[in-house]
């Protein structure tokens, strides 16, 4: 289709399957459920690396030497924390507020005190991506425990990004196969190419904007449930579910009837399994047993598989990552800062990655409303 420019132009609601721009961050093979990041497949990732390593992967493009490692482990220390305004924040904040709304507040009010916020040199965006990945856990942590009218719990050093947030959380160290299963989870929820909420990022980005904007605005994007508002979403389905005491099978059927989207399924790229979802499913599982409470997972399960039955659709990332969080201890509400937490490193590393070769980001949209009318004043 020839638009009013004259040149050749692509169009697809939604921008469903066009090529915005070059990456070499992530690739997804969608209709055979591959997921690397900068070459490694995401099974690799997820069974062999940290979460550390994994940011390190995605800012740098290699895994990090064991020098690296320990560097940044201690700058993630270092940068935890917050601001005296980042606490006020949090206790002027009224105890029902969405916490992905807090997250948004609290990542532009960071911005404020942080001395190079609006420093575009590289070595300064590198520095603000490690200090936001180091300060969203506390924060998150921190208005959680304040809403709850309990203490803060301060950050430990010897205790790397998952398993420290589990702890300022819930104010006790967790276990080795929580600590383990919770890593894995940022590792998944790290990096996805061009989702809508990264998309946004590179989009602030290309104007030469600021990565506090950028991440702001990836944030909003995250909050809404067709993208990583689904997990929280998925955890209130299966509590309906439990409520009503219907059989899974049956309670999803009805729904379908109702023409209702459930959550935690589909995806514009996946055709198949997300092969982030296997690994969440079989950590689901182990988290049942090691608990011995199989019922979300069981219920997962079932949900799965009539989904698959009636509407030939997979769950994507965000459906068994709901009862592993449960499981793990995390508020619902908290899902989707979770997944913040963890998309910090892809996020910030698509914004690097834009401004090593930046080209505004302005596509057409094709005019449908009236021509040549007048005031006839
Ligand atoms: C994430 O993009 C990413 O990479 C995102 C993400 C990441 O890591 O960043 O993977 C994270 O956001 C995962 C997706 C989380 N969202 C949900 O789980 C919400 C439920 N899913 C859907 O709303 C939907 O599947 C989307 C939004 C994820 C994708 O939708 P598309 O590509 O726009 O597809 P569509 O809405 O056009 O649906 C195609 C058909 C429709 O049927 P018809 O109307 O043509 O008959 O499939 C149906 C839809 O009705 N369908 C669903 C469904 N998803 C699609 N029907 C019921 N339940 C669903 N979940």
């Amino acid at each position: 289709m020839a638009s009013s420019a004259g040149n050749k132009t692509t169009e697809s609601k939604g921008l469903e399957g066009v090529i915005a721009l070059h990456t070499g961050i992530c690739d997804i093979d969608g209709q055979k459920g591959k997921l690397i990041y900068r070459g490694y497949s995401i099974e690799d990732l997820a069974k062999n690396c940290t979460f550390e390593e994994v940011a390190w992967l995605l800012w740098q493009g290699e895994l990090p030497t064991a020098d690296e490692k320990h560097h940044l482990e201690r700058q993630l220390v270092g940068e935890r924390p917050l601001p005296p305004m980042a606490r006020e924040l949090m206790e002027m904040t009224p105890e029902d507020v969405d916490p992905m709304a807090f997250l948004r507040t609290g990542i532009s009010t960071l911005a404020l005190f942080d001395s190079e916020a609006d420093d575009p040199s590289s070595e300064a965006n590198f520095r603000k991506s490690i200090r936001l990945t180091a300060q969203i856990p506390v924060l998150l942590a921190g208005f959680d425990r304040r809403r709850n009218g309990q203490p803060l719990v301060r950050p430990r050093p010897d205790l790397a990004t998952a398993a420290n947030f589990l702890y300022m959380l819930r104010g006790e160290v967790p276990g080795e196969e929580a600590m383990r299963i919770f890593d894995t989870c940022l590792i998944l929820h790290a990096e996805h190419g061009l989702n809508a909420s990264t998309f946004t990022g590179r989009v602030i980005g290309a104007t030469l904007s600021d990565v506090y904007s950028g991440i702001s605005g990836a944030v909003g994007a995250l909050k809404g449930p067709l993208h990583g508002g689904a997990n929280r979403k998925v955890m209130e389905m299966l509590a309906d579910i439990d409520r009503s005491g219907l059989d899974p099978a049956e309670w999803i059927r009805q729904r379908l009837t109702e023409k209702a989207r459930i959550m935690g399924f589909g995806h514009r790229v996946y055709k198949t399994l997300d092969p982030r979802a296997a690994i969440l499913r079989d950590m689901s599982e182990a988290l049942a047993e090691e608990r011995g409470n199989r019922k979300w997972f069981d219920m997962s399960v079932k949900v799965m598989q009539t989904m698959e039955q009636e509407k030939g659709l997979y769950p994507n990332v965000d459906f068994f990552s709901a009862s592993v969080y449960t499981t793990l201890g995390i508020p619902t509400d908290l899902f989707t800062p979770v997944f913040a937490m963890a998309r910090i490193t892809g996020w910030t590393a698509h914004l690097l990655e834009q401004w090593a070769d930046n080209r505004l980001i302005r596509p057409r949209a094709a005019y449908n409303g009236p021509q040549g009318r007048t005031t006839k004043r």
